[in-house]
């Protein structure tokens, strides 16, 4: 296989990025960031615009100082103090790049500078020489470059080129260029400007159109080897090209972009999470590589397809870009594979009766709530278990309890049909219950919690009895719940209903050793800090 050409990726995140109306950072997560760029395989991080204030001075210089890899470009604008400043703050640098500018096209030069275009080849002169004389890496950018006149521009560039520039920068300022013609703008400045050859020509693309990915990809196939770009778009207005996308476009469709980079792209996501919070720029859900439902299906026909081989409906591996792992969302789209996939994974093995009755509970859940969870599909399941495993009922009950004890209770159960009476004691009238209840089935579960809630009003008030069991050797716990106008014969049937759950849970063969408690009741739950 024949050695790749390397593009080069320049990121503009702590600059750029930083320019998003809301996105401004501290120095301290400045530092955070660069770190992790560096780490990740950037070639250069614009740390900053050093000029523009004492803040972004020291974040550049800082920058500088820490990163190891990297190169790092300060920006300026083309006069003599911006330069000075801006070489003065990359200076401790071991690649320090001074990234100097100036409008090139008829309306910023005529309404913005107000300097004729023979003025604007002055300055572009005078300011790539005096930075090419406090550093070696200077890159000159044509700033509304896509909306220059072309012979000038290639004067412009033929200028920068010779005063010293080593890099070339063809920026779409305001995102007005489609894909065709920034291929056409880089490949006539290639072709055209004397010295072209021995400069590196760089892609900066605003995403105006929506089109700064798709821009930046064409100038690297019509010869352009470095892509300016932010960590989720980040940027002026509409944001600037995504570096997470121009990377993975070029690593997935490596037969359409042949190139290389040094981006270890399983670091994609961190990035993405941590200028997402230093910045409080939330990723959208739908977000190319790094959005949440990247790699989510919820569809039931995506969801067959993906257990039946991921690439149905993955171009990329999640963990190709440090994404946790492809995941299943269970909601009301989703179909009957993917529900049995899901059961298994939680432990379940159900008839096929059992299975369809559940299926049929579920489809119904998920068309009342937004997001179905393991723990309501496991709580939804678990009742079908319950219910099928009802074996034991509660038929009678008496107490004789107050003053004169010791209280007893005689309970009559319903074991397959067959009944049996026992009688017990116990310190008040639900202890003997209880105790009843352990006389008739013996077994070694604790009561975790015991609760009472009066239904209604009134003496005559419906009781709702919530018991909760554990088996600690085990370590599993079931709930029972159980109404009725008898306290008594409702916390009965609210322990025997626990037990029954207990026991099936138990005999449930689960893929993990820990097993959870049994999920607190929906409203519980999303109670939660
Ligand atoms: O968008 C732009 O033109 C810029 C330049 C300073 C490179 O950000
Ligand atoms: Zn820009």
């Amino acid at each position: 296989m024949s050695e790749q050409e390397r593009v080069y990726i320049f990121d503009t995140t702590l600059r750029d990025g930083e320019q998003s109306p809301g996105a401004t950072m501290t120095l301290e997560e400045k530092l955070q960031v660069a770190d992790l760029l560096d780490e990740m395989g950037v070639d250069v991080i614009e740390a900053g615009f050093p000029v523009a204030s004492p803040g972004d001075f020291e974040a550049v210089s800082e920058v500088a100082k820490r990163v190891k890899r990297a190169s790092v470009a300060g920006l300026s604008r083309a006069n003599k103090r911006d330069i000075e400043v801006a070489a003065e703050a990359v200076r401790f640098c071991e690649r320090p790049r001074i990234h100097t500018f100036i409008s090139t096209s008829p309306v910023h030069m005529k309404y913005k500078l107000q300097k004729s275009p023979e003025e604007v080849l002055e300055l572009i002169q005078m300011s790539v020489s005096l930075a090419r004389n406090l550093v070696d890496d200077v890159e000159w950018s044509a700033e509304d470059a896509t909306r220059t006149e072309r012979d000038f521009l290639c004067r412009c560039v033929e200028t920068a080129i010779k005063a010293g520039a080593t890099v070339i920068n063809v920026p779409d300022t305001v995102g007005y260029a489609t894909p065709e013609e920034f291929a056409d703008l880089i490949r006539m400045l290639i072709e055209r400007v004397p010295g072209a050859e021995k400069v590196i020509f760089s892609t900066h693309c605003h995403n105006d159109l929506g089109l700064a990915v798709a821009n930046s990809l064409a100038g690297v196939k019509a010869g352009a080897r470095q892509v300016e770009c932010t960590i989720n778009g980040i940027g002026e207005r509409a944001g600037n090209a995504a570096l997470e996308e121009v990377v993975m476009a070029m690593r997935v469709r490596n037969d359409v972009y042949p190139f290389t980079t040094g981006i270890d792209t399983r670091m994609l996501t961190r990035a993405s999470k941590l200028v997402s919070a230093v910045t409080s720029f939330p990723v959208q859900y739908n977000k190319a590589i790094v959005g949440r439902n990247a790699f989510a299906h919820e569809s039931g026909i995506h969801q067959d397809g993906m257990l039946k081989h991921t690439q149905t409906y993955e171009i990329m591996r999640p963990e190709d870009v440090g994404a946790g792992k492809t995941s299943l969302v269970m909601g009301k789209h989703s179909g009957r594979h993917a529900f049995r996939t899901k059961l298994k994974e939680l432990g379940y093995e159900l008839s096929d009766n059992a299975f369809e009755d559940a299926f049929r509970r579920f489809k119904e859940l998920a068309d009342r709530k937004k997001h179905v969870y393991d723990e309501d599909i496991e709580a939804l399941v678990d009742e079908e278990i319950a219910t099928a495993t009802d074996r034991r009922k509660v038929v009678a009950l008496t107490v004789i309890a107050g003053t004169m004890g010791p209280q007893t209770a005689t309970l009559t159960v319903d074991e397959d049909g067959t009944h049996r009476t026992v009688q017990a004691t116990g310190n008040g009238p639900v202890d003997a219950t209880f105790n009843a209840i352990k006389q008739a089935f013996p077994h070694g579960a604790r009561l975790a919690l015991y609760q009472v809630h009066a239904v209604t009003e009134g003496t005559d008030a419906q009781a709702e009895v919530t018991v909760q069991l554990r088996d600690e050797e085990a370590g599993i716990s079931a709930v029972g719940r159980a109404a009725d106008p008898d306290t008594l014969v409702a916390s009965a049937k609210a322990y025997l209903s626990a037990l029954n759950r207990l026991e099936a849970r138990k005999a449930r063969v689960r893929p993990m050793s820990t097993v959870g408690d049994e999920p607190l009741p929906e409203a519980e739950r999303r109670a939660g800090p």
